[in-house]
């Protein structure tokens, strides 16, 4: 064998962690895989004294001499977009290293600017872990899916989002509680808004989008949209007409430019998508001439993380660096956002009204106004007085029609709270 291949991990924590255990038992077999001796030779994390379920050799108090050190690769699991994470990368980077991490958020933000310090100074920096956990997305777009060009993108990309919605479905209970229940079983963030509101889906989907379409990540570009809304009475109604919600990020080639967006979508329950349940994650990715593919399994969590971070690992070990997503920096384009408004789709509404007589005529008229024609209504009275749901179904229709329609019918005092659109995925 050739000289070891050293490793330096920055963070201890879940993933981490993970990874010290998954080398410490196996780590011949993946040292032969590799062709070299796989060889933590140093690791950091914020408290030295913190009780940890594995063996801690090599400690260092300060992260960024990992940086310093005489490490082939330093492994960055600390997470956040910006502070000790982002200064380590590149110090790292820059003095020639290897880069693993996990940290999507870093990434959708500084990706273009650390993949051109990985080619400058002739290093990789991979990120399998970043997107989707255990589930080899980025290998697959970048190397296995190039052949016909990828036109689009969906996905389900947070465990979190997707554990909630299937529990709303099974249990009938609203968000605020199944969100409660999934803090206290660890399954969600103290501060769920970066999953809950979309934005963790976002940094993922820029990633997938850049990998994919050859473009610099632009986040700005994801329109965002969480699940924080959705009600029991929406996921009843979805399933009457054969449909699941799910929190989708979605990436697709519009006449040269590129849509991206994350939103509460419905798909139909015989869907691979649909069948996503739980903390799962599931992409799906349409390459052209080549069909559609589907990936699904864990995308969070100790055991699946760790996979792909030693997968990138290995792969880092084995040979000559791979541009980072995917093309060389000169060759990435920027991207070109389409107008996400202009697509189209079915629509679901929902809106509350007052069961008072010309409220159904006014937004029918509300609707025609804004061109939006409907396939199918449902109207449903839960007690005398109270509020009348009203549920429509529209032929396909672009949001920004979508949009108008909704303003001026949520201007009316006969329309209780917000109203509710959500697209649907029929393809
Ligand atoms: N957890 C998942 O399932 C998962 C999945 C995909 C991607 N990721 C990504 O993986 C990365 C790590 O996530 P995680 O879940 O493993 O996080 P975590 O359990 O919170 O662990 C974070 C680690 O970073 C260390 N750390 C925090 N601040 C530090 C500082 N200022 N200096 C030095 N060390 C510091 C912590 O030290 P102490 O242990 O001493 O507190 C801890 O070991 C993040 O980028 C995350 O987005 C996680």
């Amino acid at each position: 064998m050739t000289a070891p291949f050293k490793i330096a991990i920055a963070g201890l924590g879940t993933v981490g962690g993970g990874v010290v255990k998954a080398l410490a038992a196996r780590g011949e077999e993946l040292s032969r895989r590799a062709g070299r001796t796989l060889e933590i030779i140093a690791v950091s994390a914020r408290d030295k004294k913190k009780a940890r379920d594995f063996a801690v050799t090599g400690w260092t108090d300060d992260v960024l001499s990992l940086a310093r050190a005489d490490a082939d690769v330093v492994v960055e699991l600390i997470g956040g977009e910006e502070g000790i994470a982002r200064q380590l990368v590149e110090t790292a980077l820059a003095n020639g290293k290897h880069v693993v991490t996990a940290n999507k958020a870093l990434l959708a933000k500084h990706g273009l600017a650390l993949a051109q310090l990985a080619e400058k100074n002739k290093v990789t920096l991979k990120f399998e872990a970043a997107a989707a956990g255990g589930i080899p997305i980025v290998k697959a777009l970048r190397e296995g899916l190039i052949a016909h060009g990828v036109d689009a993108v969906k996905g389900i990309l947070n465990g979190t989002c997707n554990y909630i919605l299937t529990e709303m479905e099974s249990s009938g209970r609203a968000f605020d509680d199944v969100l409660k229940e999934a803090q206290a079983k660890g399954y969600a963030e103290a501060d769920p808004t970066l999953d809950v509101g979309g934005g963790d889906t976002a940094h993922k989907l820029a990633l997938l989008a850049a990998i994919a379409f050859g473009t610099a990540p632009n986040l700005d570009a994801v329109a965002v949209e969480g699940i924080q809304h959705i009600t029991p009475d929406d996921i009843a109604f979805a399933s009457e007409f054969g449909f699941r919600i799910k929190l989708l990020g979605v990436a697709r080639r519009v006449d040269g430019k590129i849509d991206q967006r994350v939103n509460p979508a419905m798909v139909r329950v015989r869907s691979a998508l649909a069948n996503v349940g739980g903390a799962a994650n599931g992409v799906s990715v349409d390459a052209g001439e080549a069909g559609t593919f589907f990936f699904s399994g864990r995308g969070a969590g100790e055991a699946p993380t760790a996979s792909a971070v030693i997968a990138d690992i290995v792969e880092a070990a084995c040979g000559a660096p791979s541009p980072v997503f995917g093309r060389p920096v000169a060759d990435l384009k920027p991207m070109t956002p389409a107008d996400g408004k202009a697509a189209v789709s079915p629509w679901y509404l929902r809106f509350e009204v007052l069961d008072v007589p010309g409220v159904l005529a006014s937004i029918a008229g509300n609707l025609a106004e804004a061109g939006v024609s409907i396939e199918s209504m449902i109207q449903r009275v839960r007690a005398p007085g109270a509020p009348v749901t009203i549920v429509m179904i529209t032929h396909e229709t672009s949001q920004a029609s979508v949009e108008r329609a909704l303003k001026a019918i949520g201007a009316s005092d006969k329309v209780r709270g917000r109203p509710c659109m959500i697209p649907m995925e029929t393809a």
